[in-house]
């Protein structure tokens, strides 16, 4: 608690993601990795297989961009350092320890951006949705990873409008299918590889491990690409509640160019 409240006050972060709760977010993951980290094994190494797998694809060294870098348990950041000239970490959030590898290694550079370039407008209450650009001009990037972020985009934006603004819920769901539809629009738009890894199912059990719900977790947006999955156990039993354990269906999918749309 006291690491927590240290942290909370010495990381930087934007007012708007701030008040959002990108801040307290962050910070919670470092306990709940403290707590989950045998169970998140699997997860987070599926997820550098993956990269490694796209690291292999992509057809030159020259920049890669990391969407949702955050604490970076799910990046083998050597790795990207050992191949590309240029590592770009791309988040509301930098941790500390990235911080400070960033410092020491000229190669890494952490950039704090909102990937929906829609969070200013979303705080106001205004939820009209724009179609990020950045980085799309940027010849130089070989490699984009959209990693573990596409689902997260619309969460605490949408808690945001629900708590403090009393939006309806049919226009957060909206916002938040167009907020997922536009990233996914946004990463057909590069030039170079872009490597896709996301939660797309998520399952509640309760106490005896029955199934008790499973639903979307891109607010069914669609998801066409046959892909690799996995199971991320993120909140085992007494990590939430007593009551009921979470696990995600996450696909890996490390060239969308490749990538097979199923029928
Ligand atoms: C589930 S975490 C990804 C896991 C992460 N790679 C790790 O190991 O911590 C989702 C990340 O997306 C970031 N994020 C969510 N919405 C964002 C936005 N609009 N712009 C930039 N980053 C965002 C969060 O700050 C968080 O670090």
């Amino acid at each position: 608690m006291l690491l927590e409240a240290i942290f909370f006050s010495i990381t930087p972060c934007p007012p708007t993601a701030r008040r959002l709760g990108f801040l307290k977010e962050n910070i919670s993951i470092i306990s709940r990795y403290g707590r989950c980290k045998n169970k998140w094994l699997n997860h987070l190494s599926e997820s550098k297989r993956n990269i490694e797998k796209a690291i292999d694809k992509s057809e030159g060294n020259r920049r890669v961009i990391v969407f949702g870098a955050g604490l970076g348990y799910d990046l083998p950041l050597k790795k990207l350092l050992f191949h590309f000239n240029e590592v770009v970490l791309v988040d509301l959030v930098h941790s500390l320890p990235l911080r400070w590898m960033a410092l020491r290694n000229p190669s890494l550079k952490l950039i704090v951006h909102d990937v929906t370039e829609s969070l200013d407008n979303i705080i106001t209450g205004n939820l009209s949705v724009r179609s990020p650009t950045r980085f799309l001009d940027d010849d130089q990037t070989d490699l984009v990873i959209s990693l573990n972020i596409l689902s997260q985009l619309p969460i605490l934006p949408s808690v945001f409008l629900e708590e403090h603004l009393q939006i309806k819920q049919d226009d957060i769901q909206k916002m938040a299918r167009t907020i997922i539809e536009c990233h996914l629009d946004y990463l057909s738009n590069f030039s170079g590889t872009v490597c896709l890894i996301t939660d797309i199912e998520r399952e509640i059990f309760d106490s005896s491990g029955k199934l008790i719900k499973r639903f979307s977790a891109l607010s069914d947006v669609s998801f066409p690409w046959e892909s690799q999955t996995w199971i991320w156990e993120i909140a085992p039993l007494g990590e939430e509640s007593l009551d009921y354990s979470v696990r995600h269906r996450v696909a890996g999918i490390p060239s969308l160019e490749d990538a097979i749309i199923s029928k």
